[in-house]
């Protein structure tokens, strides 16, 4: 093998993964950092120091040399479905656990929040192209489901003994806008499982019973014959994996808050709020930001697909043709109603949930709940992260949370003793913090 070390652009490297973990970061740290050795340190000194849990943490991807590490917090305090809940949170932004806290404890002594799961169906789709009068194609289709069915047997035996497998088969026709195009659309139900495996197994099995179907039916003509496969996956779009998460007070018992403001002001502020977020895809865009800041923490905590999950909620909130709020209030009769609809498919078995460490104690400090309570929680956090950003961008402004948070992380950097910090806190809490501001500060508190 040619060494890798010695290539004249040392900036690309062939045969990478082939290399050792300690190969793999030398090559790392003397072709792309200054200082190599200290580098190298850095990212040893992450390694996990047990090293079967490294093992396993290496397992999860590809040409890995360390690993890169993310707070696991929770926010305690969440009454869900009358269950009292402490939420594992894996985030990087600060404020975000501190506002879901806030927002749980606030509904807490008002109902808690109330979810309904709508639907649990996930979809699979197999692109093809064939040649022909889409009503002949149609009209061997049951004979081709039938053949689907059957040849799929072996594949889903498993799921259909927990209570899951294919719950419908579909023929669509797209010739109207490509030439050709037809796809066969399933749905499936993969009950605590996320699936994803599980669906496109099946429906590599049913492209390929599919084809096979076409080359040995004798009354179909040549051109008939000649399916062309163009893929088979899964969709992260699940609008029929739903889930609504909602809570409810008379106004009257909203509480008073910050500036003076009484709760019907509060009320009407809050509603109006969420209803620029269905007006407008700027704001709808931030505002469901704010949603997937809460779903995301939890979603990652118990080791599920943030990217399929964040996909879904997007694609869920342009179903109008308009990008749109996910979120929904009302203030009817002195009643104040705020809730979340949100497409959420979650698993709680298979995949990364019981194999990450930590993913695995998120679960059990949920109580190891099966897939439809988890979207039921996550839907929970997303509509406690909403109200909670809403409630201070309409009455104190962003900034005093954030800053108060913004502090801390100077303060930490700048390596403030207990008693500095203290002054500090006191002495910003009614001014604009920046870094050059805090740290004139601490420099005159040390020097005095
Ligand atoms: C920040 O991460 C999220 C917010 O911008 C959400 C919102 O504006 O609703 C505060």
């Amino acid at each position: 093998m040619e060494n890798p070390f010695n290539m004249e652009n040392r900036k690309t490297i062939s045969g990478f993964s082939k290399l050792s973990k300690r190969g793999k970061i030398k090559w790392i740290v003397e072709n792309f950092f200054r200082d190599p050795e200290l580098v190298m340190k850095d990212l040893i000194s992450y390694w996990h120091h047990d090293e079967e849990q490294q093992r396993i943490l290496d397992g999860f991807s590809e040409n890995t040399i360390s690993n890169y590490h993310m707070p696991f917090g929770v926010a305690p305090n969440f009454v869900i479905d009358g269950e009292t809940y402490c939420i594992p949170m894996v985030i990087e932004e600060s404020s975000v656990v501190a506002a879901a806290s806030s927002a749980g404890k606030f509904w807490m002594s008002r109902g808690g929040f109330n979810t309904q799961v709508l639907g649990t169906t996930k979809i699979g789709q197999v692109h093809f192209k064939w040649t022909g009068i889409p009503a002949r194609l149609y009209y061997f289709f049951p004979e081709i489901q039938k053949k689907l069915r059957t040849e799929a047997l072996s594949v889903t035996a498993n799921m259909v003994k927990r209570g899951g497998g294919i719950t419908g088969i579909e023929l669509l026709d797209f010739t109207d806008r490509e030439p050709d195009l037809f796809q066969i659309k399933v749905s499936f139900e993969t009950c605590n499982s996320m699936g994803a495996n599980f669906i496109n197994t099946v429906l590599e099995q049913f492209a390929s019973s599919l084809k096979q179907y076409f080359i040995t039916n004798d009354s179909l003509t040549d051109t008939e014959k000649d399916v062309k496969i163009i893929m088979s996956i899964l969709s992260n779009y699940t609008p029929e994996c739903l889930v609504r998460a909602e809570v409810q007070c008379p106004v009257g018992e909203l509480g008073n808050f910050s500036g003076g403001m009484d709760a019907w002001q509060f009320a009407e502020k809050f509603r109006m709020a969420v209803k620029i977020a269905h007006l407008d895809p700027y704001r709808a865009t931030t505002h469901n930001k704010g949603i997937f800041n809460g779903i995301d923490a939890v979603v990652l905590a118990t080791g599920n697909d943030f990217r399929a999950i964040e996909a879904c909620g997007h694609t869920y909130a342009s179903k109008n043709g308009a990008y749109q709020s996910l979120s929904h209030c009302t203030v009817e009769d002195d009643m104040f109603r705020f809730w979340l609809e949100i497409p959420l498919a979650v698993g709680t078995i298979g995949g990364l949930t019981s194999l990450h460490p930590i993913a695995k104690r998120s679960l059990e400090l949920l109580g190891n709940p099966g897939a439809e309570k988890l979207m039921r929680i996550i839907a929970a956090v997303g509509l406690a992260q909403n109200f909670a950003a809403l409630r201070s961008l309409v009455t104190t402004g962003i900034q005093q949370g954030h800053m108060r948070m913004h502090l801390l992380n100077v303060l930490n950097h700048l390596q403030a003793s207990e008693h500095e910090m203290k002054e500090a806190i006191h002495f910003f809490s009614n001014k604009v913090v920046s870094f050059s501001h805090v740290r004139e500060f601490l420099d005159k508190l040390r020097v005095g």
